[in-house]
């Protein structure tokens, strides 16, 4: 197989790649990404060891694409490309362009060239916020940020593509992920590595929201059972049963870093109406692929906590970096004021 991954700077890309050279060591592997403020040659550098091909490109850029495709034979291709923070999006960043039309270019380059399939990676936050019960594949997909309706509109051009050219596409929605290499702004990361500088971490509200966290690791086999066993046109949820509070997280991220409560400082939630009180899957049919989690959260978060404090200079570098020092001031400047 002559395998495209976009988005392999990434977090859960790169660990996509890392399960394919391992498990599947025949298959080319090629990495197209547009190395945007969370894609960092850092993260690559095994994986470019190990034998894949990086290409500098952004997934909307159709003759770059096309090239790459057609000098590799490419056959299949696995899009984690995305802007893929709510939190920015709520800021007002622009998502469209990567997450539909991105989406939309390497739908029509599937077709075009006749590619064995596309597998699209989205998430979970389609569906929004469910009180009681489980999300299904049919559940009506209703957004709540703009994030997570661009990656709908990316959904959206998926299935028409199915529908009106039988465009080989499978779709996944994964649940929030967590482990090594996650870029340090979302929730575990950027707690973890305050907590290990010993700076104080913002908690919105009373830390209620539920989560349903997934490992890295699980995730990325989730996507590989998708690619090689899914149906056409059929989405998957790819999920742990593994509902968490925030608060509660944030206690095994205290105990594994040394710290205590004197350190977690509630505020108000910056999200406000966008922020979903609680999200949850039924993984059924991709556990009819043969696929099961395997990481338990306590040990995949120690470990993980682990990974952080045994690579700073992968993080420390990042923090330097003025697009994350300008989201931490914008995004939380007000509510932790001196403590930032
Ligand atoms: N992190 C999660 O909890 C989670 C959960 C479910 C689904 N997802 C989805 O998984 C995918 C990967 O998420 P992640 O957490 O690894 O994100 P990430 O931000 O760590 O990685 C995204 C990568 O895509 C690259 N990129 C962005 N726009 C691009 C473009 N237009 N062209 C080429 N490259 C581009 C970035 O440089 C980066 O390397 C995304 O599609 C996201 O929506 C993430």
């Amino acid at each position: 197989m002559n395998l495209l991954v976009t988005g392999a700077a990434g977090f859960i890309g790169s660990h996509f790649v890392r399960l394919v050279q391992r498990v599947r060591p025949t298959w080319n592997v090629f990495i197209v990404d547009a190395l945007t403020y969370s894609g960092n040659e850092s993260t690559m550098v095994d994986l470019l060891s190990a034998g894949a091909r990086f290409f500098h490109a952004r997934i909307e850029d159709r003759a770059a694409i096309a090239n790459i495709i057609e000098e590799n034979a490419v056959t299949h291709i696995v899009n984690f490309a995305a802007e893929s923070h709510n939190d920015r999006s709520l800021q007002g960043s622009s998502f469209l362009t990567s997450n539909a039309f991105g989406v939309e270019v390497l739908a029509h380059l599937t077709k075009e060239y006749k590619l064995e399939r596309l597998l699209q990676v989205s998430t979970d936050e389609v569906y929004g916020s469910i009180a009681e019960g489980q999300f299904y594949e049919t559940t009506p997909i209703a957004p709540n940020t703009p994030y997570s309706a661009s990656k709908a509109a990316g959904e959206m051009v998926c299935r028409a593509h199915w529908k009106a050219f039988q465009t080989p596409i499978v779709v996944t929605r994964g649940g929030n992920t967590y482990g090594p290499y996650q870029y340090p702004e979302k929730l575990i990361p950027f707690f973890t590595v305050r907590l290990l500088l010993g700076k104080k971490v913002p908690l919105y509200g009373d830390g209620s929201q539920i989560r349903e966290w997934i490992h890295v690791e699980d995730h990325a086999a989730g996507i590989l059972a998708a690619l090689e066993h899914g149906i056409l046109g059929e989405a998957y949820n790819v999920g742990d049963d593994n509902e968490r509070e925030n608060r509660e997280t944030v206690q095994l991220l205290l105990a594994a870093t040394g710290q205590d409560n004197a350190l977690v400082k509630s505020i108000e939630d910056p999200r406000k109406g966008a922020h979903d009180a609680r999200y949850s899957m039924n993984t059924a049919k991709l556990r009819s692929l043969g696929w099961e989690p395997k990481v338990p959260f306590d040990r995949g978060l120690t470990e993980t906590v682990e990974w952080y404090k045994a690579n700073t200079s992968w993080w420390s570098e990042l923090l330097n970096n003025a697009s994350y020092q300008d989201f931490i001031r914008q995004f939380y400047g007000k509510s932790l004021g001196a403590d930032l």
